[in-house]
């Protein structure tokens, strides 16, 4: 194979109540990158369409992490990289996440399938580095597993996918406001009350249970967080107009997206969804600022081939 192009989906991490911790990824929303192999060694960005990043391959996440992989499998080929961002940067989408685990898995295509997913998710968790400074694996493992992913333990990296069930169906509106991921990550506590982090584990433990059990009633219940969304909710306009528009319009539980700014809702069927994305449209159409809406279901395939 010369080359490949391949989607790499949007991803809501975090799901309210599990910072760091838990993932899903978007049907509707994506990426796109041609990758196609060249006879000088080394990574060359030739085309970025649609967000003012770097092209220095060692300052472009998806560069950063397909390096180090023609570097882990010791290639004597080098590679060009195309990009068609559909989604900005600081949205709070996993807009990194998607460079670097598209990179990971488009590489691991020209290699033959070398590495598996978690190994993917591991070169990807670099490219989170490069992106913020930290290796954090909710929003690549669900770019490349697709659904909705558990990152059970850091070390050793542990991910379980966990099953949704089909009717479940996601409202996003993305304020085209940029929210660093580093910035947003220093207003998160260093210390939490016990009694806090009951009732948030208490909720994770609802939630993964609710999608197992397609019990929507636990899944909404269970959309809370007491421990990030307090502070960085002050860096969302009309975060909590939005949230409870959404809720009173029939969704089953909103929140932060990621780390913002973006907020996600989601909802048992498209009907509702769709009714959600009305009325935070109302909500954000006074604000002054520009923002684009989506609705869309789970991926369960994660990053593809085109
Ligand atoms: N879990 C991360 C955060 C997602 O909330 O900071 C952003 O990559």
């Amino acid at each position: 194979m010369e080359s490949i192009k391949i989607f790499a989906p949007a991803t809501v991490a975090n799901l309210s109540c599990g910072y760091d911790a838990m993932g899903l990824a978007l049907e509707a929303l994506g990426d796109e990158m041609l990758f196609t192999k060249t006879n000088t060694k080394g990574v060359r960005i030739s085309k970025i369409y649609g967000a003012d990043l770097p092209y220095e391959a060692d300052k472009n996440v998806a560069g950063v992490v397909a390096k180090l992989l023609l570097d882990d499998a010791k290639v004597d080929f080098g590679l060009d990289i195309e990009i068609w961002k559909n989604f900005k940067p600081g949205s709070g989408l996993g807009s990194s996440a998607a460079s670097g685990a598209g990179a990971a898995f488009a590489v691991n295509q020209l290699l033959g399938s070398k590495y598996s997913k978690l190994e993917l998710t591991k070169f990807a968790m670099q490219g989170e580095v490069a992106a913020c400074g930290s290796a954090i694996a909710d929003n690549v493992a669900a770019c490349i597993y697709g659904g909705f992913v558990l990152v059970r333990s850091y070390d050793p990296l542990d991910i379980v996918s966990i099953p949704t069930p089909s009717d479940l169906a996601v409202t996003i509106i993305h304020p085209q406001i940029e929210i660093k991921t580093e910035d947003a990550r220093k207003v998160v506590p260093d210390s939490i009350p016990i009694k806090t982090a009951v009732s948030q584990w208490a909720n994770v433990g609802g939630l993964i249970s609710g999608l197992y059990s397609s019990n929507y009633d636990l899944i909404g219940a269970s959309i809370q967080d007491f421990v990030v969304e307090p502070q960085r909710k002050l860096l969302i306009p009309k975060f909590d107009d939005v949230k409870k528009a959404a809720l009173e319009s029939g969704a089953l539980g909103a929140g932060i997206s990621g780390s913002g700014p973006s907020i996600f809702a989601l909802s048992k069927g498209d009907a509702t969804a769709k009714q959600v994305a009305e009325t935070m449209d109302l909500v954000y159409a006074s604000t002054g600022i520009d923002y684009n809406i989506y609705v869309s279901h789970i991926s369960k395939n994660g990053t593809r081939v085109l």
